[in-house]
């Protein structure tokens, strides 16, 4: 048993931790091989490097679980979308081009994507047996988006049609190598796959049926199959319980706009996350408590700290190593 599994199946009552975007900009030792590989998409693929940046957050703070450094956007890179991460700017893919997409093959998708599996299993070796390694995908919504809006969307509404045979085509397409992607991690040692949906909250009611809620649990039912445990995270969706009832995830993230004490009473599966990460550029006295709220709201649940976003770039180490301290003592 992994400490998360002990947590979600009810047998302890610690709570578990680890942060999304927990290795990233804000550790120096990051900063550190970015500044020397200039290209994103090349540093995932490194297996040596990419495998050290996933052990280095958890040699600092000893979170109980690793994610894998990756990216979501490496799904459009393997299916022939060139994918640039520009500085100040974020992610700029090249226009789609259909006719390619729809002759991707198998074999050819996984052996792009071969460093990313390697980076797993290498992993998988490396830390102990009760410390979950998470796997990820973007869902299909998001990814959608971005191979679509070729860059991050500016928040506000986001209109695409579901009668466009087009955007079928590329769903269809996501549906097919996403599971071939996810597949390939837990053959390779990922024991959670969280599928994040980043742009979730763009989206009006009408819509989340056919863009989130059934391509979503696609992917749900096809991870449950392999018994591996699955997180979602559909940032920003205006009803989470509606999510959980449509989807059913085994986990569910939540963002920090959504009020805890709501989806305490109204959600019954494990809940992971919450905290807004610029909490931690505040002081000591306001991470504490607000820290404290989220595990004192969820006390009688089956929670998993995390954030309801990734760390930010600007977050102070220290602080970090700080929230860890206070979860840790929360737990005796
Ligand atoms: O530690 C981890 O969480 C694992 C690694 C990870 C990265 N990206 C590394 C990364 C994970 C899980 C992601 C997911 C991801 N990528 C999402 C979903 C979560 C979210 O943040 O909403 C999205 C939307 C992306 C796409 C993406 N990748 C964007 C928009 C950007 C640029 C802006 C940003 O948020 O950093 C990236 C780059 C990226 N992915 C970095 C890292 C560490 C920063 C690279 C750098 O500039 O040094």
């Amino acid at each position: 048993m992994t400490i998360i599994k002990d947590c979600i199946s009810g047998k302890k009552n610690k709570v578990p931790m680890w942060l999304m975007r927990q290795a990233g900009r804000y550790l120096p030792e990051f900063r550190l091989i970015r500044q020397e590989n200039q290209n994103f998409i090349k540093l995932c693929l490194n297996t040596k490097l990419s495998s050290e940046i996933t052990l280095q957050p958890i040699n600092r703070f000893n979170f109980d679980a690793a994610i894998i450094f990756s990216d979501i956007l490496l799904v459009p890179y393997a299916l022939g979308q060139q994918v640039n991460f520009k500085k100040d700017f974020g992610p700029e893919l090249q226009k789609i081009n259909l006719k390619e997409l729809n002759e991707v093959k198998k074999e050819d998708f996984l052996k792009k994507l071969n460093p990313v599996y390697q980076t797993i299993n290498n992993i998988k070796k490396k830390i102990p047996q009760e410390k979950d390694l998470i796997g990820f995908v973007g869902a299909p919504w998001t990814l959608l988006l971005y191979m679509v809006n070729r860059k991050s969307p500016k928040e506000g509404n986001f209109n695409l049609s579901y009668e466009d045979l087009d955007i079928h085509n590329i769903l269809e397409k996501l549906d097919e190598f996403l599971k071939i992607h996810i597949e390939a991690q837990i053959e390779n040692g990922a024991s959670i796959i969280q599928i994040f949906d980043s742009w979730a909250g763009l989206l009006p009611e009408k819509d989340l049926e056919n863009f989130i809620y059934r391509p979503t649990k696609s992917l749900v039912d096809f991870i449950k199959q392999k018994n591996i445990i699955s997180i979602c995270f559909p940032r920003n969706i205006n009803n989470y319980k509606k999510f959980v009832e449509n989807v059913e995830p085994d986990i569910i993230n939540i963002d920090y706009n959504v009020d805890p004490s709501i989806i305490k009473n109204t959600i019954d599966i494990p809940i992971q996350g919450g905290l807004n990460p610029k909490i931690l550029l505040q002081n000591k006295d306001i991470v504490k408590n607000e820290v404290t709220k989220y595990l004192k709201t969820f006390e009688k649940k089956r929670y998993i700290f995390n954030l309801g976003h990734g760390v930010l770039p600007e977050t102070n180490p220290d602080m970090v190593k700080y929230l860890v301290d206070v979860v840790r003592k929360f737990n005796g």
